[in-house]
């Protein structure tokens, strides 16, 4: 297969890219980017009731019960309800993965990977970029999603040569689509006019080459490649011995101290399965 085999605006998608493309394009907090968020929410019912819900739930809760979205947008922030707004919307991308083996290396191994890139970005001084770095985390494997609309039988055979032979991802994709995911994730990032940053993000997150001398975007490449390899380690994408390899690697490159590589890596697992916000996440992709 050639990227130019696949028409990204045809593509059967659940989600309409231009919807997320203009949720991701909201990126202040100007009167007028308020406004359209709220906009975009309440066209959608099931995206208001779940903007309600999390607003409500016990992880976002500020004591008071939120009744109305513009409330639900002044006591959360703009950035963070933006971001649950995507995890709200990409839901139904995921949810076309209607088996485990997807459930769990590919929707959950994105959400435990956006909830460390999240917590990350804050540890490394990085807090305006947090949001950010969280929809990075969700969507960097966005590739994935799109070759399993393509041929669902085949990227099942891609993700057993990964279990069996523990050869990576993209060296699998390769021998059985003829392209990877980060390509695939690339061209639809570009097709479908996400933001420049996340479009680097899933075209750069298994090279392995970003530096981290450079600016936002390639901190936030690295961010993501590292929760990348702290979620397979968790048990949440396929783990492989080279995960610990390049987990050490992008660490320096990053300068994580020990302690806080040893807050991110140890008991990893416990401490996500233990996480609310995970388990709600769990919830919406059952
Ligand atoms: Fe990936
Ligand atoms: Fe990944």
């Amino acid at each position: 297969m050639l990227l130019t085999d696949i028409d990204f605006k045809t593509l059967k998608l659940p989600v309409h890219p231009q919807a997320l493309s203009a949720i991701l394009q909201l990126d202040d907090h100007t009167e007028m980017n308020f406004k359209e968020l709220d906009n975009l929410i309440r066209v959608d019912q099931a995206i208001s009731a779940g903007i309600l819900k999390l607003a409500n739930s016990s992880f976002y809760s500020r004591g008071n019960k939120v009744t109305s979205l513009q409330n639900a947008i002044s006591l959360l922030g703009f950035k963070l309800i933006k971001s649950m707004v995507v995890l709200l919307t990409t839901k139904s991308l995921f949810e076309l993965g209607k088996y485990e083996k997807f459930r769990v290396h590919v929707y959950r191994h994105s959400v435990v990977t956006a909830i460390v890139a999240k917590s990350l970005a804050a540890s490394l001084g990085m807090p305006h970029l947090q949001e950010e770095a969280f929809v990075a985390g969700l969507l960097h494997d966005i590739g994935k999603v799109i070759l399993n609309v393509c041929d669902r039988t085949r990227f099942i055979e891609t993700l057993n040569l990964c279990i069996e032979n523990g050869i990576s991802a993209c060296a699998a994709e390769k021998q059985v689509f003829g392209i990877d995911h980060a390509e695939v994730g690339h061209a639809a990032a570009i097709q479908w006019k996400l933001p420049e940053l996340l479009a680097r993000v899933i075209a750069e997150h298994e090279s392995g080459l970003t530096t981290p001398t450079a600016g936002d975007t390639d901190r936030m490449t690295l961010v993501v490649q590292y929760a990348d390899t702290v979620a397979k380690k968790a048990g949440y994408g396929i783990y492989r011995s080279e995960v610990d390899e390049v987990c050490a690697r992008v660490a320096q490159k990053l300068g994580l101290t020990p302690a806080l590589r040893d807050a991110n890596e140890k008991n990893q697992k416990a401490r996500i399965e233990a996480d609310p916000f995970f388990k709600y996440c769990t919830g919406l992709v059952a």
